[in-house]
């Protein structure tokens, strides 16, 4: 084992025991999480480079997302909002969690430490400097990408390779297309945001977000 690989596989441990106070035994994991804990544990997402890290995010914003891979309708204010995105793995795993149990898993996530981008996969960097293009998404998801809204995730240490795909997504989600094959991903603000962005810009972004620390 490298050194590196050491220290991830102590950041690891350390995030799995939850870092219990005194020797305490960590809690079990909430059994109707269980089936995501494969991927969306910190040991799963040292395996996995393209899981995204749901640990810490907004719990409303995971509960829409968990909805929207069942492709449920939600609640609009007025009315009934229809939620889509499409993943070919996500599109199978999310109809595992019952309905009257999507809160309880979202906040079951939600209440978890954050992990950073650097911990999952290394090359750390101190946080970029903060490019002119990124104020206008603070205005949503908070300085430095670390969110105060329900509904809106933050992205400040999320996965960069995680957070290129999905600008991507957005720009082009009209297209599902033969190159995305059982893909789909579109947002009334974030369509809006990502379609003037070009492939340089989304890079820079989800670089910078990336870099920084989730807490
Ligand atoms: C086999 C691996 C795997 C399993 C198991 C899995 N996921 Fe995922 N999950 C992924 C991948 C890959 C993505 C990224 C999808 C994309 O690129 O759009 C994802 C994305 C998500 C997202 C969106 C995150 C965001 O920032 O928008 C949520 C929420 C989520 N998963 C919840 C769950 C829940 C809840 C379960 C258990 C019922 C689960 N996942 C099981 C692989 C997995
Ligand atoms: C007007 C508010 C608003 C602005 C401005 C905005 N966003 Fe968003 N963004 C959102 C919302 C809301 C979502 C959640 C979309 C959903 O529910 O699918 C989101 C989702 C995202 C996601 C997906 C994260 C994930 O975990 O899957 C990324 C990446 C993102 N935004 C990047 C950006 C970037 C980069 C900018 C600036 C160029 C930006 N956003 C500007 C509101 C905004």
């Amino acid at each position: 084992m490298t050194a590196k690989r050491l220290a991830l596989a102590a950041v690891c441990a350390w995030l799995v025991a939850g870092a219990p106070a005194g020797g305490a035994k960590a809690a079990e994991p909430l059994a109707q999480a269980v089936p995501c804990l494969p991927c969306h544990s910190v040991a799963g997402m040292l395996k996995k480079p393209k899981v995204p890290s749901i640990l810490g995010q907004d719990t409303k914003y995971l509960i829409h997302q968990i909805t929207a891979f069942q492709r449920q309708f939600a609640p609009n204010s007025s009315s009934f909002l229809r939620l889509e995105r499409k993943h070919p793995v996500m599109s199978q795993e999310a109809p595992k969690v019952e309905h009257e149990d999507i809160a309880l898993v979202a906040e079951y996530f939600a209440s978890q430490a954050c992990v950073n981008a650097w911990q999952l996969d290394g090359n750390r960097t101190a946080p970029l400097p903060n490019p002119l293009l990124a104020n206008r998404c603070f205005l949503c998801h908070g300085q430095g990408g670390r969110t105060t809204h329900a509904f809106v995730p933050s992205l400040a240490g999320q996965r960069q390779e995680y957070l290129r795909v999905q600008l991507v997504a957005f720009r082009d989600s009209m297209a599902e297309g033969p190159s995305r094959p059982g893909r789909y991903r579109a947002h009334r603000m974030m369509t809006r945001q990502g379609e003037k962005l070009t492939d340089a810009q989304i890079d820079e972004l989800s670089a910078y977000f990336s870099s920084q620390r989730c807490r």
